[in-house]
């Protein structure tokens, strides 16, 4: 079985339902339920004895040790994370904390586990960290995109977090011989995504009546990928990819985010006009830009796609119009993380099985 981390959240709930439709290996699913975890996104496999999950941080690495010993688990997928950057630059700490900390505490209950296997145990287990294109930066215009190569340059805090977790899962493959693969991947968007990030955002507040805001020009560039195709990358680099290797992740779909809203909103307008027959990019709203806002990010995924067959199914065009409806056809979802409400199924739901 593998264990995840961060399962509850919009990738990694994304992930565990993918991975238990593609097949039957079981699953233990680590989430301490930040703000961002939502055991409704799992409602699909309440039941499913495939699924474990367990409430608890992945900075306590006594619980880690503990579920490494009771489980027998040959992979840590960890998608753990604080992931939004506006949070990042409002309060740093918990990033420090769970990006930084958190990932050193799993590295050091992984390397435990691992040295303590037998030979053919210790060469099948691996250990795959998610990560992002922040770690490389910005780029102008006429730069390449981002290769594995490109030096780490983060400039948010969020970015730095996650630069630093990735540098500690390097060093425990060469200095350990830890068997770690990296995956640096670009924007997600698609089911499951929590209503603070600008696609999610802009949908709800689309639908409420609410302004779209757009920080400044709204001319910076970000690479979006459908996360059905994130996780059949990761589970693909999780199957094949070579231990030590980073491969980075793209959606080839380079959007300035004015006309990724405009997009959505054009295909709100056909999916579910409004009354008075006038388009949701009336909302649409210009506000102060974030602080160290990053340019332009763009994935060039030619490493994973030569190395490991993989490359993603859908264009933007196909994917968003198939999040818009998601969110169309989800309001129940929407309204529950609107209100709260979806912190009650912590308790509601899986209450006996958290720890
Ligand atoms: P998310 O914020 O939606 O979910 C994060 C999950 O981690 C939540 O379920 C939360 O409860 C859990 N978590 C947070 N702190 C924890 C802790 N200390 N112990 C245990 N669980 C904890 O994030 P996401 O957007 O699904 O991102 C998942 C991963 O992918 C992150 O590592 C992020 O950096 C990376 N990533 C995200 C994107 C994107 O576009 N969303 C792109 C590239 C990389
Ligand atoms: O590139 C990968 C990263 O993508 C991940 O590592 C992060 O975890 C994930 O949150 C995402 O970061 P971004 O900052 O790019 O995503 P966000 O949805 O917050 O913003 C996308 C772009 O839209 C960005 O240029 C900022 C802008 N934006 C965002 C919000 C929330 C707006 O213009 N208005 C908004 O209200």
């Amino acid at each position: 079985m593998i264990l995840v981390t961060g399962g509850a959240g919009f990738i990694g709930s994304n992930f565990v339902l993918d991975w238990l439709a593609a097949g039957n290996e079981p699953i233990v699913n680590l989430d301490v339920l930040t703000y961002a975890g939502n055991l409704q996104n799992l409602e699909a496999i309440a039941g499913d004895g495939r699924h474990i999950f367990v409430r608890g941080d992945i900075c306590d690495g006594d619980l880690i040790a503990t579920l490494l010993r009771e489980h027998p688990i040959r992979a840590i997928v960890h998608f753990a994370a604080e992931s939004h950057v506006d949070r990042s630059i409002h309060g740093p700490e918990d990033f420090i904390q769970t990006n930084i900390v958190g990932t050193f505490r799993l590295l050091e209950a992984a390397r435990g586990h691992w040295a303590a296997l037998s030979s053919d145990a210790k060469s099948a287990f691996r250990f795959l960290h998610v990560s992002t294109d922040e770690v490389y930066g910005s780029l102008s215009p006429s730069d390449p995109p981002f290769a594995e190569t490109n030096q780490y340059q983060p400039n948010s805090p969020y970015s730095a977090s996650k630069a630093a977790a990735d540098h500690l899962v390097r060093s425990y493959h060469h200095t350990y011989g830890l068997p770690v693969l990296t995956t640096n991947c670009s924007n997600n968007y698609g089911p499951f995504h929590f209503p603070e990030k600008l696609i999610p955002l802009c949908i709800h507040n689309a639908l409420a009546g609410k302004p779209l805001p757009i920080y400044g020009d709204g001319m910076q560039i970000r690479d979006w990928l459908y996360v059905k195709d994130h996780t059949a990358a990761v589970r693909r680099v999780l199957e094949a990819g070579t231990p030590g290797e980073t491969y980075n992740i793209g959606g080839w779909n380079e959007k300035p985010n004015i006309d990724v809203v405009k997009t959505l909103c054009r295909i709100l307008d056909e999916e579910h006009p409004k009354a008075d027959g006038t388009s949701y990019a009336d909302q649409i709203t210009f506000v102060k830009d974030r602080p160290g806002h990053d340019r332009r990010y763009a994935i060039d995924a030619r490493k994973i796609e030569a190395a490991l067959g993989w490359k993603p199914v859908e264009t933007f065009e196909t994917g968003i119009r198939k999040t818009v409806r998601w969110y169309l056809d989800h309001q129940e979802w929407v309204a529950n993380v609107a209100s709260g409400g979806y912190r009650d199924w912590i308790n509601t739901h899986y209450g006996a099985t958290s720890t």
